[in-house]
């Protein structure tokens, strides 16, 4: 039987969000560990964002504790150089070179606010297949909120919290849930890398959340629609609306009276036991509150840290090595289908 921790999650040839841009600067480099991957990232003098090796060819001393100069980073054990792209430019003890002193480069895309890694063969990086976040993030018509956990947990437990909404009632009933969302039924469609899951809840008390930032004077139509990119990628949309107005038969951005958010939800495994996890919500309403950017950030993260708490105290459940067999309900459908394209991946049968 396999783990819960699935590691078919753990795939190379993806690309990864490991960064956001205002951390890759030219005055300090950044360390970060990705799939069990040491990696140092940094901008260069000239605004190249940069992803290397953690490890000098050398000695293998952290080149994240190395400088960054002008065209690479040189690390500070014996000052060997290296360009961007991780070939070796000075080797001050040697003026003559090496022939095959060079680190390993990671392809990188800064785009729509995220730092992305493809962790597996270069040659396979398509760039076109970095996760498009620029219908919101270059729309004037919604406003980010940002932010980043490290979690102790396995990547699998994560994605599979945010993969079945019906844990909002009893993980969040005074955040981003309400009691009365646990009976509704979400419609859940295979996508070719993913899964496409609509779940609508039709006059309900708003969440805590929506009721603060939203106002409403009565009862809502309430929903959250997301698309699942693989292994570990979420796009959302969701809001709330006065019931009566018809939200569910319209589409988004014309349903009346309602506030509307979307979400990306980019998990990036650091090992097996750790995982990266950024976000960005962004809302359609109060565009020119800066007091807003705040409250959507304080109510998300303290609803993240309720899943943080529950997948943290899960995986060290599951780490302690209980030999019982987990059972799944219809809830997990959503969750069990994104597991068995991961398998089939796994297994070589999907590219
Ligand atoms: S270990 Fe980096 S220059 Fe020697
Ligand atoms: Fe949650």
């Amino acid at each position: 039987m396999k783990s819960l921790a699935s590691n078919d999650f753990l795939i190379r040839d993806a690309w990864y969000v490991v960064a956001w841009p205002h951390e890759l600067t030219a005055d300090r480099p950044l360390a970060r560990t990705v799939l069990g991957e040491d990696l140092v990232l940094f901008r260069t003098p000239e605004g190249q964002a940069v992803a290397l090796e953690d490890r000098c060819a050398h000695r293998l001393a952290p080149l994240s504790r190395g400088r960054i100069e002008s065209g690479g980073i040189r690390c500070l054990y014996h000052g060997v150089k290296f360009a961007p792209s991780g070939q070796c430019l000075e080797i001050p003890a040697q003026p003559q070179g090496h022939p095959n002193m060079c680190v390993r480069h990671y392809p990188l895309v800064e785009r729509d606010g995220f730092i992305h890694v493809w962790m597996g063969d270069p040659g396979k990086a398509d760039a076109e297949r970095v996760i498009d976040a620029s219908p919101w993030a270059s729309s004037p018509h919604w406003k980010p909120s940002r932010g980043y956990l490290h979690v102790k947990a396995h990547v699998s437990l994560i994605a599979d919290n945010l993969l079945d909404f019906g844990h909002l009632p009893f993980v969040h009933p005074n955040t981003v849930g309400a009691a009365q969302q646990a009976d509704f039924a979400t419609e859940v469609r295979p996508l070719a890398e993913g899964v496409q899951t609509d779940r609508w809840y039709i006059d309900v008390p708003a969440s805590a959340f929506h009721q603060s930032v939203g106002h409403f004077k009565g009862r809502v139509d309430a929903w959250h629609c997301f698309r699942w990119h693989l292994p570990a990628i979420m796009s959302l949309n969701s809001g709330s609306a006065p019931t009566g107005t018809g939200a569910r038969e319209k589409p988004h951005g014309s349903r009346e009276g309602a506030i509307e958010f979307h979400h990306i939800a980019a998990l990036t495994p650091q090992d097996e036991d750790h995982t990266h996890y950024f976000w960005v919500h962004w809302r359609n309403f109060a565009l020119d509150e800066p007091a807003m950017t705040d409250t959507v950030h304080r109510n998300i993260m303290a609803a993240f840290s309720e899943d943080q708490a529950m997948v943290e105290a899960q995986h060290a459940a599951i780490r302690r090595g209980a030999q019982t067999v987990p059972k799944a309900i219809m809830a997990d459908r959503a969750l069990s289908l994104v597991r068995s394209q991961l398998a089939r991946r796994a297994q070589g049968s999907v590219a």
